[in-house]
């Protein structure tokens, strides 16, 4: 069950020739990278966790160019690894060995906005801030919103099928991605740029490639489903006394907040004291073990600000929540949320960071940082959870002053088979990258990995995107 997570042996592919490089040059005029400066960030990841050793950066505009790119690499035999704002926490953006890198950093235009619908097309290497922007002048807005947004592509986070502060509202990108043009592993484009809210013809292929990170084909353009811009946006900082006392209030938002709740998110102690000592942020309400940070979304700020009312009297009342503060104004309500957005940042300062990202049943969600804590002991320097309540996902992170075999050793199995003894996923929003590779077994039975399996060699039968990715080793290296 618990196969080592480290490299795998670099399978048998070609390595890149002067006479691809040639090829690369004349094809992307400019745009074939091999100067080791800038090859350096696009060889490691955001937690500097996972460093490759490629020597090529490909830079297309065109899904044309995508297309000659994958034919040609295909051919000869070359690995490539897609890449979109390689903010991705599992290893999953960068080259383990020396995969060509194929980044859609310059395919940023938005190709369509249907202003009655809501529709949005964009190539996939928008950068997600920048379509909020976009949308926001058009009184829309993206229906996910994450703490990467100023960095992260909108490719990338079909392609990991990312979730973030907006789900619990919205639903996940399965739902709101309408239709999606993607090139094959064999550069063939398969155009299912649908803008159609309903369409019942046949399989939906568009749901393979949502989160399949990069492994079945290259996403080269989405269109997705925006809601309204809300008219009205409050956000509630608020503390809880114990994890009860926040599930009672999860509970009471639900009831009394149900069609304007936007978000509910928390993080620990903790996390907080992370925060204040790593990037100097201040704490807006008084020590607390637990913090809740509530968005309401609407059409009517009075009435919104009512049901907000009643509902902070009720759980003050009811003492589920000690203290709190609201904020309506933009500058306040960004400075509320970054104290949940900045905490990944946060713990990159605390030292090597061990990171899981669990989907329990919400009313779980905290005990398996409390059992971590017990079961470590002193042997970690900070046991901290974070996540999204609404979506029953925790963000358990474990920190050391360095990469601590041991520690880890400690934590795995542990953390994988306590998520599976309550049938939770040991991947909730993130995906499996290279790092979690091998625990998807925790999650999911042999029968639907092999079938994984197979749609794989069905669609890249000779296995070069992104490979030593998503799939276990036992069936990626046979
Ligand atoms: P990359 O990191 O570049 O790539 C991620 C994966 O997708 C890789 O496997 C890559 O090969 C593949 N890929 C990228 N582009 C394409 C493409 N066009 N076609 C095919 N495959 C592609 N995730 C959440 O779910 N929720 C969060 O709240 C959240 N918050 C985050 C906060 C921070 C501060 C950070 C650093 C990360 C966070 N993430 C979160 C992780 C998340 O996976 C990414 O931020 C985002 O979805 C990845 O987008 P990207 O463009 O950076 O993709
Ligand atoms: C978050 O919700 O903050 C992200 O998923 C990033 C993380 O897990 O650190
Ligand atoms: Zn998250």
């Amino acid at each position: 069950r618990s196969l080592p997570s480290s490299a795998p042996p670099r399978l048998p592919f070609s390595r890149v020739t002067e006479a691809d490089l040639t090829f690369f040059r004349q094809l992307l005029p400019g745009r074939a990278i091999t100067d080791p400066d800038v090859l350096e960030s696009s060889n490691v990841d955001w937690l500097k966790s996972v460093r490759g050793s490629s020597e090529v950066l490909l830079r297309p505009r065109t899904t044309e160019e995508v297309s000659k790119i994958l034919r040609y690499c295909n051919e000869r035999n070359l690995a490539v690894s897609p890449q979109g704002g390689n903010t991705g926490l599992v290893g999953g953006s960068v080259p383990v060995f020396d995969e060509i890198i194929l980044s859609t950093t310059l395919m940023n235009q938005v190709l369509a906005f249907d202003g009655v619908s809501g529709i949005l097309t964009c190539q996939a290497g928008c950068v997600l801030e920048s379509l909020s922007q976009y949308l926001e002048e058009r009184d829309f807005v993206m229906p996910l919103d994450l703490g990467a947004k100023g960095s992260c592509h909108i490719g990338g986070n079909v392609a990991t099928n990312a979730g973030g502060l907006r789900l619990l509202r919205y639903g996940s990108l399965r739902g709101t991605v309408l239709g999606l043009e993607v090139v094959l592993a064999d550069g063939q484009v398969l155009n299912c740029l649908a803008t159609l809210r309903k369409d019942n013809t046949g399989y939906d292929l568009k749901q393979l490639f949502i989160g399949s990170e990069g492994t079945l084909g290259v996403i080269t353009a989405v269109s997705i489903l925006c809601p309204r811009k809300p008219n009205a946006v409050n956000v509630a900082f608020l503390g809880c006394a114990s994890f009860q006392n926040l599930l009672e209030t999860f509970q009471c938002c639900r009831g009394m907040l149900g069609e304007i709740l936007s978000a509910f998110e928390f993080l620990d102690a903790s996390c907080m004291a992370l925060l204040e000592k790593h990037l100097k942020l201040t704490n807006p309400i008084t020590e607390c073990p637990f913090y809740i940070v509530i968005e309401t979304a609407g059409s009517n700020a009075k009435h919104d600000e009512e049901k907000l009312h009643n509902f902070l009297e009720e759980v003050m009342s009811k003492s589920f929540v000690t203290d709190g503060t609201v904020a309506t104004e933009d500058v306040k309500v960004k400075a509320l949320w970054s104290l949940r957005e900045r905490v990944t940042e946060a713990l990159t300062h605390d030292g090597f960071t061990y990171k899981y990202d669990i989907s329990l049943p919400v009313e779980k969600i905290y005990q398996l940082v409390t059992d971590m804590r017990e079961h470590l002991g002193d042997r970690a320097k900070n046991v901290v959870g974070y996540g999204h309540v609404g979506d029953g996902n925790l963000h358990l992170n474990i920190t050391s002053p360095t990469r601590d075999p041991a520690l880890l050793a400690a934590i795995e199995p542990y953390v994988y088979e306590w998520t599976e003894g309550v049938r939770g996923s040991v991947s909730a929003e993130h995906g499996l990258g290279l790092k979690k590779r091998n625990y998807i077994y925790y999650s999911k039975p042999p029968e639907a990995v092999a079938l994984m399996g197979s749609i794989k060699a069905m669609l890249d039968p000779r296995g070069i995107l992104n490979p030593y990715k998503t799939l276990p080793d036992d069936l990626s290296l046979r």
